[in-house]
């Protein structure tokens, strides 16, 4: 059987950085309160002509570039994301086309929100373990401040935009070890944007947006990700020991510190890109575990848990060794 290795990362954010000083001249809010409650001092926002497929291409480009394979290797092209171009065809679609894919391999979205890319590395992991793929482009990518309600102070504050990817190739070892992959939908009304293409908009002035009922979506975050933690090091026969990183979803610095607790590990085995980056929802994964390779605190052989939790709800965690 192959494993999936990640044989290159990559990442991407907008030129444009949003302090939260500039959020106090637009909500009733206060730097001081954002940091405390969540992490956040900034985020990078898309200006107008960016498209999430745009912040996908440079990302994966990057990630191509590390990996050191040429464009028709890639025989699967996996995007996740919630804020999609258009409604069709999907970025990874158009992505392919990009980046000069001419093998007619296969190309589709994945959307589980924050879990996406949790969901799209599960994926990808199948296909080359079933012997369907050898060279797998999987990116997370998002333009959430195009579904945001800038007048609401619960959500507006939280989210930022950005790209991450990784180029997986099939190898003899791990790589990737398991993935661990779980939804609930009975609690779609705690975290939503329960407008679009087919339920119609309500008011077609007005467009769709994030709604959340935060102290709620907190309290599941917290359990389900140290679930899934659980769960993932059982199944590998692991020791919380054996973990040397934990590159977790970048929602809320104080969820990365109850999970990093949960697992008994220091705040310098986690991975924490929040302050700058926001929640970049479907990227925020794969931008965080960008960052530590090319800082060069994460070095080949080493072993790290990812995690994510998102909207549906859906969570999801992979064991990987880079
Ligand atoms: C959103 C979140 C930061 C709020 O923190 P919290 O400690 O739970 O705070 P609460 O929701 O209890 O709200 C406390 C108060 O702050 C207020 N508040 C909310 N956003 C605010 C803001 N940006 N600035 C100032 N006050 C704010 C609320 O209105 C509330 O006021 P009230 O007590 O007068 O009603 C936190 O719940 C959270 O991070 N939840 C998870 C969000 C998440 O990760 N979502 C994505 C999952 S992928």
């Amino acid at each position: 059987m192959k494993y999936a290795r990640i044989a290159g990362t990559g990442s991407y954010l907008p030129k444009r950085v949003m302090e939260n000083a500039e959020l106090e001249q637009m909500v009733d809010t206060s730097d001081q309160w954002i940091r405390e409650r969540t992490g956040i001092e900034r985020r990078h926002i898309a200006d107008d002509s960016e498209t999430t497929c745009d912040l996908a291409e440079a990302a994966a480009r990057n990630a191509i570039e590390m990996a050191d394979v040429s464009v028709n290797d890639i025989d699967l092209v996996i995007v996740a994301t919630t804020t999609a171009d258009c409604v069709f065809p999907s970025v990874a679609c158009l992505l392919q086309s990009r980046l000069g894919i001419t093998n007619a391999s296969p190309a589709f979205d994945v959307q589980a929100v924050c879990a996406g890319f949790v969901y799209a590395l599960g994926v990808a992991d199948s296909f080359i373990k079933a012997g369907n793929a050898k060279t797998v482009l999987v990116v997370g990518a998002e333009t959430f401040s195009r579904i945001l309600n800038w007048q609401d102070r619960n959500t507006c504050v939280l989210f930022g935009d950005g790209a991450g990817a990784v180029v997986l190739k099939a190898s003899d070892g791990p790589g990737i070890h398991s993935t661990h992959l779980h939804a609930d939908g009975r609690y779609e009304e705690l975290l939503h944007v329960p407008e679009g293409v087919s339920r119609g908009y309500a008011d077609m002035q007005q467009q769709a947006y994030v709604q959340m009922r935060g102290s709620e979506v907190f309290r599941m975050a917290v359990s389900k990700l140290s679930e899934v933690a659980d769960e993932t090091l059982k199944a590998n026969n692991f020791d919380e020991s054996d973990l040397d990183w934990l590159v977790p979803h970048q929602a809320n610095l104080r969820i990365i510190k109850a999970t990093a607790r949960k697992l008994s590990m220091t705040m310098e085995k986690v991975v924490v890109t929040v302050q700058d980056h926001g929640n970049t929802s479907a990227a925020s994964i794969p931008l965080a575990l960008d960052v530590a390779v090319r800082d060069g605190r994460i070095k080949t052989g080493e072993t790290m848990l990812l995690e994510g939790f998102g909207g549906g709800f859906t969570w999801g965690s992979a064991l990987v060794t880079f």
